[in-house]
């Protein structure tokens, strides 16, 4: 089964980290997310690929490729401007089979997909939509359903008034050809969610419940508990697999002198410093070093990049390549972009975003 994946957002709500890199590369627990994604993919017989790539395409190609390192062939598909969902799926037409799963590139999930396929075909539907069970739907696409599962309505990003089910759009469908025929012209900018999906209730648009692990990785706060839960083994990836036989500790290639608390994930080339602690729920990227005295907690840190001594990194996202001046604190949500290079005793926290290059002196910041 051929599946297309949506991938062209530009990420603005994970910025700054995709201020450098595309959303669908940006890296879970060591891995791009696209290549967790697939790898679910392919526990449903999915053989097949096609990325709907806009902003940063390039960057998406560099980490992917063909998709030989993946084992699955990997086409692209790049729209000249933003076509929106809807846009992305007319655009890549010619490309699509008779029936295909369709993606949302920035969902991290174990959703059962063979369930919801045997769903789709026991109704006869030409459109069937995973939904999921979320606190507050009010940024995604409410569904709600008849008792035969048929869709009634559907809203996209409902307001507070209008919420009176829990049951939102996962942003994982199956979908027939057929329903690329009431769309217009390829080329026309489209939303699947306001222009498609409304139109076709009642002509075969089914909701299929899902009670599996999900989250939109798309804000920093969704990424850290995306990376704690597959660190926790509460969604099933590979690595978290890995992470299990490993007793919750993987470091391999790394100069580890201090302490590693599991759930943790320390890149090859890495080093720790002794008296440094690194977890739980952490993860550092590949050829990160923290000096001595540092705690990483509950938090991730890219590639390359250089921790101090006595530096305190808590519910935070470290960008790659950023260099960490002794003593700085970073907690509380604080968002680091790429190349960043901060003086000793910098604070940051509630939320603060360094945008990528910035270069602060010593104690230039108590956010
Ligand atoms: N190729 C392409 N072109 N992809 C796009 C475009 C575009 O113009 N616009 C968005 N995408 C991709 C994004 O990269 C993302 O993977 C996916 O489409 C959804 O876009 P978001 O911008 O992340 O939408 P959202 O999170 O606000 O809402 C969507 O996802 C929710 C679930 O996470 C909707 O589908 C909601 O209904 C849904 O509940
Ligand atoms: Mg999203």
């Amino acid at each position: 089964m051929q599946a297309l994946i949506l991938a062209g957002g530009e990420g603005t709500r994970l910025r700054p980290i995709t201020s450098t890199m595309p959303k669908p590369v940006v890296p879970l627990a060591n891995r791009p997310h696209l290549e967790l994604m697939i790898s679910w993919l392919r526990r449903h017989e999915v053989d097949e690929v096609i990325l709907s790539c806009g902003f940063l395409a390039d960057g998406v190609r560099e980490v992917l490729g063909t998709g030989e390192r993946l084992g699955i062939p990997i086409r692209y598909v790049e729209e000249p401007v933003p076509l929106g969902t809807g846009g992305a799926l007319r655009f890549a037409g010619d490309l699509l089979a008779e029936r295909f799963f369709m993606l949302n590139g920035d969902v991290l999930t174990d959703i059962d997909l063979t369930a919801q396929l045997a769903q789709h075909d026991a109704t006869g539907a030409r459109a069937t939509i995973a939904l999921i069970g979320v606190d507050d739907p009010s940024a995604y696409g409410l569904v709600r359903r008849h008792p035969d599962h048929s869709v009634s309505e559907f809203l996209e990003k409902p307001s507070p008034d209008q919420i009176d089910t829990n049951l939102v759009n996962a942003g994982a469908y199956i979908l027939d050809r057929s329903i690329l025929e009431q769309m217009p012209a390829p080329g026309s900018n489209i939303s699947i969610e306001r222009d498609v999906f409304p139109k076709l209730v009642g002509q075969g648009l089914f909701g299929f419940a899902s009670d599996g692990y999900w989250i939109d990785i798309g804000t920093p706060g969704r990424y850290l508990q995306g990376t704690f839960d597959i660190l926790e083994g509460n969604v099933a990836t590979d690595v978290g697999d890995a992470l299990e036989g490993a007793r919750g500790v993987l470091a391999d290639g790394v100069a580890l002198e201090g302490r590693a608390v599991a759930p943790v994930i320390i890149g090859q080339g890495g080093a720790v410093a002794a008296s440094a602690t690194v977890g739980g729920r952490a993860v550092l990227g590949r050829n990160v070093s923290v000096g001595p005295g540092s705690h990483i907690e509950d938090a991730v840190v890219l590639d390359g990049s250089t921790v101090g001594s006595g530096v305190r990194i808590r519910s935070a996202i470290i960008g790659p390549s950023v260099t960490i001046g002794d003593q700085c604190v970073i907690e509380s949500g604080a968002v680091v972009g790429q190349g960043v290079k901060l003086g000793a005793g910098n604070v940051l926290s509630a939320g603060a975003r360094l945008f990528p290059g910035v270069e602060l002196p010593d104690g230039a910041l108590r956010f």
